[in-house]
């Protein structure tokens, strides 16, 4: 194990009911303004919306809504919230929906508390915030482990970047899979594959061998596959939503990440991707990460071969990255940059976009050059 320093700030109200448990005792710890943040129209359609106004006007708050946090949420988003806090001081954010809410509160409980650009200060300055507005999440869309850490990924539409941004955590974070109840199959498929996204990416980062978080991550990572069978099956089976959403918050809590080097280059390819189409998240890891792999393969033998017996129960490095294609196409997930539904068209010119703009790990496995990436692109194709 490398060093390490670990601290896990989230309190995490998991199951049945514990949206109002956690608002009953949570937002009595900070002022009297809320401001409530979510997406668009679901939370009125499955409830959620009346059950947190209810149970915040049960505690005396004064509750400022803002809606309309998009998928792949914008600065400019960021900013309007920012500016609604500032003008109705607001004294707390309760963040409800999946990573794109949850992310977009983090850089508004951020951007509330200074007059400094925040995109200014990270990437120009490296100056990182150190004061926000308090801030609770509740997750409707599970599978980005975005309630567990404090990175976002925001979208500069003026720059063209995609990317990870530091934020608030989430003081605590709800985790009832009932809420999640209303999210179409393929969604709740494709937030289970970024979290096996997630798990993959940590393990095959560069480090020792002899590592007790890589022996927990392809735990995850098993478990990951095996609730995703589950659900192609019956879409509605509590249970194994329940586990993909404990699933998906410890890839993202840090423990598989402590003492270990992580990838993330698989990540940093789709956020690009992301950043000039609209595809969804979860849907681009499944066509990036193969053909990556395959790429990779040489160099992290031992580590395929370590993940191909422990998650697919396959002999070498080979079978292990076929069966993972194979389990992408048996849940339905897209294969091929064309099937990603994306309302921009996805050409070779736009994949040399991405290979000349997207973020390069230096320490996975090996650090790829930009032609490297533009050719995994375009055998996606
Ligand atoms: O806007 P509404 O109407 O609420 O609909 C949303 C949205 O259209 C819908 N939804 C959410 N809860 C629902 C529901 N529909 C029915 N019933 C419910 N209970 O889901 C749609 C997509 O939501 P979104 O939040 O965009 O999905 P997801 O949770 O997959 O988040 C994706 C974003 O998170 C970032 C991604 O890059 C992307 O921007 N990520 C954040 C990470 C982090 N902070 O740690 C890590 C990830 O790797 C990821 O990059
Ligand atoms: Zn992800």
């Amino acid at each position: 194990m490398n060093e390490f320093v670990f601290t896990y700030p989230t309190k995490v109200y998991f199951g049945k009911n514990s949206l109002e448990k956690a608002l009953q005792t949570e937002s009595n710890r900070h002022g009297k303004t809320v401001m409530f943040a979510y997406g668009g129209a679901s939370l009125k359609k499955n409830g959620i919306y009346d059950r947190v106004k209810e149970s915040l006007a049960k505690e005396g708050k004064e509750v400022v809504d803002f809606p309309g946090i998009m998928p792949n949420p914008t600065y400019a988003k960021v900013q309007e919230g920012a500016a609604l806090a500032k003008e109705r001081g607001v004294d707390f954010i309760l963040a409800v929906g999946g990573g794109s809410v949850i992310d977009c509160c983090k850089i508004i409980a951020a951007q509330a508390k200074t007059d400094k650009d925040i995109w200014e200060m990270e990437f120009s300055e490296k100056v990182f915030p150190t004061e926000y507005l308090p801030m609770g999440a509740v997750v409707t869309a599970s599978g980005t482990g975005a309630e567990q850490n404090c990175g976002a990924v925001i979208t500069n539409e003026e720059k063209g970047i995609k990317t990870g941004v530091f934020g608030a955590y989430a003081s605590f974070a709800v985790l009832d899979p009932e809420l999640t109840a209303s999210v179409p199959a393929m969604q709740v498929i494709s937030g289970a594959f970024d979290t096996l996204s997630h798990a993959m990416e940590t393990y095959l980062g560069n480090s020792d061998q002899d590592n007790v978080s890589d022996d927990v991550a392809l735990a995850v990572m098993r478990n990951t596959v095996v609730n995703m069978r589950r659900l192609i099956k019956d879409v509605n089976d509590m249970q194994a939503r329940s586990n993909l959403m404990w699933d998906s918050a410890m890839a993202e809590n840090g423990i598989l990440k402590v003492g270990r080097v992580t990838d993330f280059q698989a990540h940093q390819i789709e956020h690009q991707l992301g950043a000039f189409t609209d595809c969804n998240h979860g849907q681009g890891l499944a066509v990036i990460h193969p053909a990556y792999y395959r790429h990779i393969l040489k160099d992290a033998e031992e580590k395929f071969e370590r993940f191909a017996k422990a998650v697919f129960g396959k002999d070498t490095a080979e079978e292990g990255i076929q069966a993972l294609s194979d389990f992408i196409k048996e849940c339905g997930l897209p294969t091929k940059m064309g099937e990603l539904k994306s309302k921009v068209e996805i050409t070779p010119e736009v994949l040399r976009r991405v290979a000349d703009t997207c973020n390069i790990i230096k320490c996975n496995p090996r650090e790829l050059d930009r032609d490297e990436v533009y050719e995994i692109l375009m055998e996606c194709m």
